[in-house]
């Protein structure tokens, strides 16, 4: 949420912090700015603009140049979307610019102490007033005054500040943000996200929560933020993103490329994990001995989301194949709701990014109060990730666009191990295991066949472009796959879309059911297969047209669309049933000319609350 990136080197810093910003665009993209020291010794050159970082381009005149820089491309939470209020934001002087990513809390009260003594006010954002705190500062060092400025918010942040009067230099700090250090050849980049970087520099630094770093061209230092500052000992680690992963290639947008991907992306999460001679998986990550697996009596999983869908779609596996109660829960609400936290539940916690400011703030609480938490994460290095300690890694490379995809099936994947695991050190027996190692290994190529008909399914859902409402609906088990199909639906098309249990259908929601209203009904060639073509009748009779996924035989002409899938171990059927439901929802927000990965109001990284 939110990309803020920052430069100090040899080359022109403009055209590395455009670039950076066009790699940080899915966090965010209402408006985008630019600030550099002035080549000509002008002092501090912005530029910035309501729209995206394309319309950012245009904005910067020609002559815009210097050896430091900072960026930024916003998700609006205080002051509509405007130029004003585009970052960076500079003091009254003109001589300090910061970039912010998080949410000052106590901004109305420091905005009106700066307005009662005088200082003039050029935006409606929380951010602005660090700029003004930063000029206001005594401090001796820049590092020095951002440290004063930074102690007087409450709330969230990573920034990048820099100052015309100390040129080569910024100052980066983080609570709750993420901030990252590109650690070049006498060369420095700081942004919030390693997308930004990759191009440049594969040695990074992941700043820590309190933590504070300055940087110039020849290096940087650390040190704790607070009233003791004591230094930090940082060595960069290297990221195992190539800068081609964040490559659009051939394909029109992110979304499609990270479909296309799914095949490869589970084939490395599952990669060296699955062991054929007992039956079970290797998850090495995951910290825990049989002995700790036997003494787990309930299993919870957080996440936000598509994550949290995808934890729906674990807890029913690992109930299923491990004889485990286990249930998933928005991080987002666990938190508020003060949760009873037992020692013999294991919590699971999943993030694409690692940087869900819910999620994280789930962890840290079940943390506070001993609950052992793991992580199935993707990004590595991330702040969940390192908060976690123990996990699984997806290994689905970058994810890019908004909705997510290949995270969502790879997460199913390593909830699906992680089920098997559990299972087969208890109840679950070896020719079972067996089976779903057999079950496991044949999703690649199963999610294969299935993009491979996409023209098919491009065809059904350009025939529902006009709905203006639909249902999607499953039963236990394709009930998570049914939520998540809704979730994209709505996303990337603003079509409303609802997901219910089929098996709820007749208790309310029917008397929705008109020609006017299509239903998604996934159907998986289970033992609740009667139950589910019996749905499908009972909306016919209705009138309302039915669109089947289904991995089993339907009776011709019961469905008013079907689209197959290959048939699935009947427990991973939710995984290979959400997959078109993805590509349904893509070509349906493509009739709608819907720009896929750039949902309106949303943005991928959610690190304010
Ligand atoms: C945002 C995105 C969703 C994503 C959710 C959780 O809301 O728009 O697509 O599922 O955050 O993100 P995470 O990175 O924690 O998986």
């Amino acid at each position: 949420m939110c990309g803020i990136v920052g430069y100090v080197g040899p080359r022109d810093a403009v055209p590395v912090l455009l670039e950076g910003l066009h790699r940080l665009e899915y966090r965010g993209y209402d408006s985008a700015g630019i600030a550099v020291e002035d080549a000509g010794g002008g002092g501090v050159r912005v530029a910035k603009t309501a729209g995206r970082v394309a319309d950012l381009r245009r904005a910067v005149p020609d002559d815009m140049a210097g050896a430091t820089g900072i960026a930024h491309t916003r998700w609006a939470t205080h002051g509509e979307p405007s130029d004003r209020n585009a970052h960076p934001h500079v003091d009254a002087a003109g001589r300090i610019a910061i970039v912010h990513n998080g949410v000052f809390e106590n901004s109305d009260r420091l905005r009106a102490q700066l307005v009662a003594d005088g200082v003039a006010l050029a935006s409606d954002t929380d951010s602005e007033v660090l700029a003004h705190l930063v000029a206001r500062s005594t401090g001796e060092t820049l590092e020095d005054a951002v440290r004063e400025a930074l102690a007087q918010v409450e709330g969230t942040y990573g920034v990048i500040v820099m100052d015309a009067e100390r040129p080569g230099e910024l100052v980066a700090a983080r609570r709750g943000s993420p901030v990252v250090l590109g650690v070049g050849e006498q060369e420095m980049l700081v942004a919030s996200d390693v997308a930004a970087l990759v191009r440049y520099t594969q040695q990074v630094i992941y700043l820590d929560d309190d933590e504070i770093a300055t940087v110039t061209a020849d290096g940087y230092r650390t040190s704790t933020m607070g009233a003791r500052a004591t230094s930090t000992t940082r060595s960069p680690t290297s990221i195992d993103a190539a800068s081609a992963e964040y490559e659009l290639g051939d394909h029109p947008d992110f979304m499609y490329k990270e479909m296309r991907e799914q095949p490869d992306a589970v084939d490395r999460c599952l990669r060296g994990r699955l062991d054929h001679r007992f039956s079970s998986a290797r998850l090495d990550g995951v910290g825990l001995t049989p002995q700790d697996y036997q003494r787990i009596r309930r299993v919870k999983l957080l996440g936000c989301g598509s994550a949290y869908y995808a934890g729906q779609l674990g807890a029913q596996l690992i109930e299923e194949l491990a004889r485990i109660p286990a249930d998933a829960e928005p991080a987002s609400e666990f938190r508020y709701r003060n949760p009873v936290v037992d020692p013999d539940t294991l919590y699971v916690v999943l993030s694409q990014s690692g940087e869900t400011l819910d999620t994280l703030a789930a962890v840290q609480e079940l943390k506070r109060k001993g609950g052992h938490v793991i992580g199935v994460v993707n990004a590595v290095g991330s702040t969940i990730a390192r908060e976690c300690g123990h996990g699984l890694f997806l290994h689905a490379g970058p994810e890019v666009s908004v909705a997510a995809t290949k995270s969502f099936t790879t997460m199913g994947v390593a909830l699906a191990m992680l089920a098997l695991d559990l299972g087969r050190v208890r109840d679950l027996s070896i020719t079972e295991g067996r089976r779903l190692v057999g079950g496991l290994s044949q999703l690649p190529d199963q999610i294969a066949r299935i993009l491979a008909a996409e023209d098919e399914i491009a065809e059904i859902a350009r025939k529902y472009a006009d709905a203006r409402h639909m249902f999607f609906v499953g039963r236990v088990r394709a009930w998570p796959a049914a939520r998540e199909g809704a979730q994209k639906l709505k996303e990337i098309s603003y079509v409303h879309a609802e997901a219910y249990q089929a098996s709820e259908l007749k208790h309310g929601p029917l008397a929705l059911i008109n020609p006017e209203m299509p239903t998604v009904v996934l159907v998986p060639d289970d033992e609740l297969l009667t139950k589910n073509t019996g749905t499908i009748e009972e909306i016919k009779a209705r009138g309302g047209p039915v669109i089947a996924v289904t991995d089993a035989e339907l009776p011709a002409g019961l469905a008013t669309d079907v689209i197959r899938v290959p048939k699935a171990h009947e427990a991973l059927s939710p995984i290979t049933l959400s997959v078109p439901l993805q590509l349904f929802a893509y070509h349906l927000a493509h009739a709608l000319g819907r720009d896929v990965d750039r949902p309106r109001n949303l943005a991928k990284s959610v690190t304010v609350e």
